[in-house]
């Protein structure tokens, strides 16, 4: 039987319908950017979701990948494992943390922090310290634990009854924090930036005042840094430009280069949470991966991308703001490194239409907000082709908005 062509209408017949694919099908890419089997190059301003941290085709990732691999792809956590040490002595010493637990998604991280969190709580003899809080507009996966810890509606609905014991703060609302958090708290969830709520980033009043909440109530703190992490803020992490002081951290995305892998790092207060056999994935912290993620944070260094992100997304920011002079249909834009949200005045995914037809990638999240999150490696050029083509595409719609 002939293999099916790669087509939207071959997608549908093969696969559950959870995913709204574009309709192009991607072969290989060079930097930042991406390359269609028929040879067409996007710029990429998605990035895999956030996961490309050094665009496409970086050498010395493929050459730790390969060189892992023919080594030891495999053999489980039953066995001590060079990668895995390496990495996680280095997120140590980014973090100043105590102790790492590899998995391999960022929602499988959110069930581990979760569990780690209720645990902990339980040493403190009341049997009601369960509560497990996030903020509104959040996102923490789709896993039950942290589907749970989820606010937005079409990723929660129809899933019920969700996880007891799950509740969710106003987002920057100091006195719904006051009135919610209690002794019962085991955690607060949250993340700095929050990326699929359109990025937003919490304000230092309230970090502040949970940390005080926290020395009241005796709860931990988690930062979900799997989007907003690794650099991309500018920052290896980003809580530390508010002083979050979590006492978990969670990473993923970017983490394994491209492959799957995510970390929960956790504080001396909950280094010995876990027992043996208390928690486990027969993939997490796989050697290739870590190897892949050894890769990346010493190219985000040697590269000094972190400080690139910082500039660039500067730029873009600046550019954009000249762009909102003449196009009234740019209403906002939130810049933090290289995670940037433009709030428009229509549903973002219609900007996101017209750009693929310019071959520019670009994404659009929490309805009307455009989202961009390059690799942190994009230029300055590449980044003055995307505010370009930005231009055109509200130009055109502006031409023929009159025309009509
Ligand atoms: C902040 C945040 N947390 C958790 C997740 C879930 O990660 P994954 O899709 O790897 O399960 C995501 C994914 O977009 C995210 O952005």
């Amino acid at each position: 039987m002939a293999p099916l062509p790669i087509t939207q209408e071959s997608e549908q017949k093969l696969f559950f319908h959870n995913y709204a694919r574009l309709p192009i099908a991607v072969t290989h890419g060079e930097g930042v950017w991406l390359v269609g089997d028929d040879g067409a190059r996007y710029l990429d301003m998605i990035a895999g979701i956030g996961v490309n941290a050094l665009g496409y085709g970086d050498k010395r990732l493929a050459e730790a990948i390969s060189a892992q691999a023919a080594k030891l792809i495999h053999a489980s956590n039953l066995f001590m494992m060079q990668p895995q040490f390496e990495l996680a002595e280095k997120l140590l010493a980014l973090s100043g943390l105590s102790k790492v637990f590899f998995a391999n998604s960022g929602t499988e991280a959110i069930e581990a922090a979760i569990k780690m969190a209720r645990k902990w709580a339980g040493q403190f003899g009341n049997p009601y310290k369960k509560e497990v809080f996030s903020l509104s507009n959040c996102f923490h996966g789709r896993t039950y634990g942290a589907m749970s810890l989820t606010a937005k509606p079409q990723y929660v609905n129809g899933f019920e009854p969700l996880l007891a014991g799950t509740g969710m703060i106003n987002f920057n609302d100091i006195n719904d924090l006051e009135e919610q958090v209690s002794d019962n708290t085991a955690a607060v969830f949250v993340e700095v930036v929050q990326g699929e709520g359109g990025i937003h980033r919490i304000s230092q009043p309230f970090i502040d005042r949970l940390k005080e909440l926290r020395e009241q109530y005796n709860f931990l703190i988690v930062a979900d840094d799997i989007q907003a992490g690794c650099g991309r803020t500018g920052t290896f992490f980003s809580y530390t430009q508010l002083n979050a002081d979590p006492d978990l951290v969670c990473l993923a995305k970017p983490l394994g280069g491209g492959l799957p892998l995510s970390a929960v790092i956790g504080s001396e207060k909950v280094a010995n949470v876990l027992s043996y056999g208390n928690h486990g994935t027969t993939f997490g912290g796989n050697p290739v991966a870590c190897a892949a993620g050894i890769a990346m944070i010493d190219a985000i260094h040697d590269d000094q991308l972190m400080e690139n992100a910082e500039t660039i997304g500067s730029f873009i920011r600046d550019e954009v703001k000249k762009l909102a002079i003449k196009h009234p249909q740019i209403i906002d834009i939130r810049q933090y490194g290289l995670m940037i949200g433009i709030t428009v005045d229509k549903e973002a995914k219609y900007y996101a239409g017209k750009a693929l037809e310019k071959h520019l990638l670009i994404n659009a999240t929490s309805v009307n907000v455009i989202r961009l999150l390059p690799p942190l490696t994009i230029s300055r050029e590449e980044a003055q082709h995307c505010i370009t083509t930005l231009d055109e595409i509200f130009t055109e719609e502006t031409a023929a908005e009159k025309s009509c």
